[in-house]
């Protein structure tokens, strides 16, 4: 089960913390380009989308208790493969981009496997072709480690989500058990050399500098998976 993540930073947190920062990564401070990160999924779209049992017995459990209630008409941006969409609310309208065309494919062909009644379409996060205010729900997946600007690509989520809305996300993160954090950190520049992936990223840091309001988060799984609920902060 997911252990609680209170928001109100202990001393000990905010020690741990600027541990953390002064630990960052390379990988953590500088991205790839939007084109890089295009090429990188698509050398690896059709190995992934072979990989969809392995990701249901180890991500299902937290895909399906962090999306199943998203509901209305739904953004899930960096969609990848659509692993998220068998996970959504019949009663949802689904709406799934990603910047790679390969990823893409394989979530056009979920879609249809799932009779669902969606759109997926190659956009930036970092400049979606919305406008404001255009879905009761944005959910996102194992995506901000990824984004070039992962701030920015929150703003944009905040943007197109109704002010009542809620922006779902799902992540993983640096582990809060020290021998995995540190293989984490060891792993990190090639991981994302190779991945275009931030391996020990804090993506509930992100999304509090993007300044989103944190409604709920939750750690699992040593703290390798974080959950996150935010709501807009307009
Ligand atoms: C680790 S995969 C996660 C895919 C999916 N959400 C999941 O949970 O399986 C990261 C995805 O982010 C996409 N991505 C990276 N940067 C992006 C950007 N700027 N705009 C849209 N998609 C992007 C990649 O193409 C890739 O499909």
């Amino acid at each position: 089960m997911p252990s609680s993540n209170p928001h109100e930073p202990t001393s000990q947190q905010d020690r741990t913390q600027s541990e953390k920062t002064e630990r960052q990564q390379p990988s953590q401070r500088r991205s790839k380009s939007a084109e890089e990160i295009a090429d990188a999924y698509a050398d690896v779209a059709d190995k992934l989308a072979r990989w969809r049992q392995l990701d249901r017995l180890f991500a299902g459990q937290y895909r399906r208790r962090q999306f199943e209630h998203a509901n209305g008409r739904v953004l899930d941006v960096a969609c990848g493969t659509g692993r998220n969409f068998r996970y959504l609310s019949r009663s949802s309208e689904v709406v799934g981009i990603d910047i790679s065309n390969e990823m893409l494919g394989h979530a056009r062909d979920e879609l249809d496997r799932l009779g669902l009644d969606g759109t997926v379409r190659q956009m930036d996060a970092q400049a979606l072709d919305f406008s404001e205010n255009s879905f009761d729900t944005v959910i996102s997946s194992f995506s901000t480690c990824t984004f070039p600007d992962p701030i920015a690509a929150l703003h944009e989520m905040e943007r197109v989500c109704t002010p009542d809305g809620e922006i779902l996300l799902l992540e993983h993160s640096r582990s809060d058990a020290a021998p995995l954090a540190w293989f984490q950190d060891w792993r990190a520049e090639s991981h994302y050399e190779k991945n275009g992936c931030r391996l020990n990223h804090d993506p509930l840091k992100t999304v509090e500098q993007a300044g989103l309001t944190v409604d709920t988060a939750s750690t699992a799984f040593l703290g390798l998976v974080t959950t996150i609920v935010a709501i807009p902060s307009r």
